[in-house]
């Protein structure tokens, strides 16, 4: 059995070892294909594996295509946008993700593009703090839990709306359910961003909501570029320079971004907030262990396709 990692964003060496000697220990072969930049070498790699293990590597049908042995697909890591799903069934690929595995980094991040905007970018100016602020959640899973914890732990207020997960549940994380998404951004001097990139949320982000937040509002996002409507976010920032957006995500439209928004705009160069070595080795071990959990026993857990 040969088993492929194929990140164009390595993970760390550390956890690289983990998930070779998960992978070796159980009798397969492990291949490592690192910042392989073209498609072309993807393709290539994967002729004759039967797992691969990935990030954001994008998994399309050219790639089940070309992936003739493939069995399992398991994305080290929460989003699964970048695996084409029906393509995976068609080709009888089960794909998988590691929830939860690398949501303290994600969350972790939150809290250093947060600081970074709300002190000015560090230009010298005063900024403000966070204590006392009210932070809202948009979506209540793995990540967004972790970002309420540590939001305690600078004194905000800490409120969610997840359409999916019920009120119940988020208050008995010591959050404070709110009614509509509209509520949301209508009560939050900050929005923390983590639902997943989906037909329904794709550009959902729009004008209209980000309006809806008060004096001095700051939306970060750590989940998906996909999700906000990056013209509306423009006219928006334009028509009020009271707004901010910090990003882990860049947008298509970056340059313009940064040009106009100076003082209120940053983005990571690279998706960085699952680059801890402990998120790596959290979920590519996982990743490994699904894989042989999977070939050996038939275990299925996880799996997002039908
Ligand atoms: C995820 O969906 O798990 C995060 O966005 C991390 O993505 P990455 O593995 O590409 O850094």
């Amino acid at each position: 059995m040969k088993v492929l990692v194929a990140t164009d964003k390595p993970f760390a060496k550390v956890a690289v070892d983990g998930i070779r000697k998960e992978i070796e220990n159980a009798g397969f072969e492990l291949v490592l294909l690192e910042k392989y930049g073209e498609k072309a070498k993807l393709l290539e790699a994967v002729k004759d594996v039967d797992a691969i293990i990935i990030r954001s590597d994008v998994i399309d049908n050219e790639v089940f295509e070309a992936a003739k042995q493939l069995k399992i697909v398991v994305r080290a890591g929460a989003g699964y946008d970048n695996v084409d799903l029906a393509a995976a069934t068609a080709h009888n690929v089960c794909v998988m993700n590691t929830p939860g595995q690398n949501s303290n980094a994600v969350a972790e991040l939150v809290f250093g593009l947060l600081v970074y905007a709300v002190r000015n970018f560090y230009n010298g100016t005063s900024g403000t703090e966070l204590k006392e602020k009210t932070l809202g959640i948009h979506a209540f899973g793995n990540v967004g839990r972790n970002v309420a914890r540590i939001a305690k732990g600078f004194g905000m207020e800490v409120c969610a709306f997840d359409a999916y997960c019920p009120k119940e549940v988020i208050e008995a994380a010591g959050v404070k359910a709110v009614d509509s998404v509209e509520d949301l951004y209508k009560n939050s001097n900050v929005v923390s961003l983590h639902i997943p990139a989906t037909a329904e949320t794709k550009n959902s982000i729009n004008y209209e909501l980000v309006n809806l937040m008060p004096k001095g509002g700051i939306l970060v996002n750590t989940a998906r570029k996909e999700v906000i409507n990056e013209a509306e976010l423009i006219k928006l920032m334009e028509e009020r320079a009271d707004i901010k957006y910090v990003t882990d995500i860049m947008p298509v439209a970056n340059e313009e971004f940064a040009s106009k928004f100076a003082g209120r705009y940053f983005s990571t160069p690279k998706k960085m907030g699952a680059q801890t070595a402990e998120a790596n080795i959290n979920a590519g071990i996982a990743a490994a262990k699904q894989i042989v959990g999977f070939i050996k026993d038939g275990c299925e857990k996880f799996r997002v396709n039908k």
